[in-house]
């Protein structure tokens, strides 16, 4: 018989990056749904309070905390926060991210730095100021977000297919260095997944969004857009026991579409 137990979750202390938001926002769900204390991250104040809001009325042990990723005094009050309030932390969800869909050409200095900056330079800053607290309590387990297109890459998105391949091998080297302090790091790969950030992509590319999500989903051998609860089941399956021996690696949720 499967527990809420048997992730081995419960009563864990869990960071969410981009936690106001489509993956963010499932992943804290689910991992809240498990038992988990979560520590909904954003910069997005109206809408991380608003969901953190939902989720405290039924019940779920949730918090939200206004921080820019890519800024290491943020990162660090986040970092104060969760030692004075749990002294600990079990999971760090390096999720928050943004798109710019331009080419090297096109992209503005201002579009690279706010791409690599939000989205690969922010996975270094809460994990410089996190890990020391993770290892003082004995380990954890650090889930990054790359993309398919980290593994490969695409059309109009220079500066985010840089990030993401920065954050696929980032994670290799931060699993190599901090396994001997018992702390897993790995990164989900999310293909096309029904979000506000695939939405936007449609208008920064200036085309119908319906038929940008149904070119999307096309190619797929599952046929379908991804939701956000089909990336959170795999941070689950990286936060939890069920993966207690995976390190360095990058798991491909993306109905086929990568195969
Ligand atoms: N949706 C997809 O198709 C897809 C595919 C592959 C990878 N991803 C990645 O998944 C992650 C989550 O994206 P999503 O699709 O859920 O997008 P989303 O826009 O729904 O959520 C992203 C969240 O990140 C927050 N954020 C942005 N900048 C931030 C900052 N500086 N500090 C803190 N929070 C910040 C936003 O406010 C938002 O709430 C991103 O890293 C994205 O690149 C998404």
């Amino acid at each position: 018989m499967i527990t809420q137990d048997y992730f081995g979750l419960e009563d864990k202390v869990c960071v969410v990056t981009g936690g106001a938001s489509g993956i963010g926002l499932a992943a804290a769900t689910l991992l809240a749904e498990v038992g988990a204390k979560v520590i909904m991250v954003d910069i997005h104040q109206e809408n991380g309070q608003k969901a953190a809001a939902e989720l405290q009325r039924k019940d779920y042990r949730v918090e939200f905390l206004q921080c820019d990723v890519s800024n290491g005094n943020d990162c660090i009050a986040v970092r104060d926060h969760i030692e004075t309030k749990y002294g600990t932390i079990d999971v760090l969800f390096n999720n928050a991210g943004v798109i710019r869909r331009k080419t090297v050409v096109d992209l503005e200095e201002s579009d690279w730095d706010l791409v690599i900056n939000v989205s690969l330079k922010g996975i270094y800053l809460l994990s410089k100021y996190l890990i020391p607290l993770m290892a003082r309590g004995g380990g954890g387990s650090i889930i990054n977000t790359g993309s398919g297109w980290g593994i490969k890459g695409g059309d109009q998105a220079a500066a985010y297919c840089a990030a993401k391949a920065g954050v696929v091998n980032l994670t290799k080297a931060m699993a190599i260095d901090h396994g001997p302090q018992n702390i897993r790091v790995n990164c989900i790969c999310p293909g096309d997944t029904d979000t506000p950030l695939l939405r936007d992509e449609a208008k920064q590319l200036q085309v119908k969004e319906d038929e940008f999500l149904v070119s999307s989903a096309k190619g797929r051998p599952l046929e379908r857009l991804g939701t956000p609860r089909d990336i959170a089941k795999g941070v689950l399956f990286l936060a939890s026991d069920l993966s207690e021996w995976v390190t360095g690696t990058d798991l491909i949720v993306d109905g086929g579409g990568l195969a």
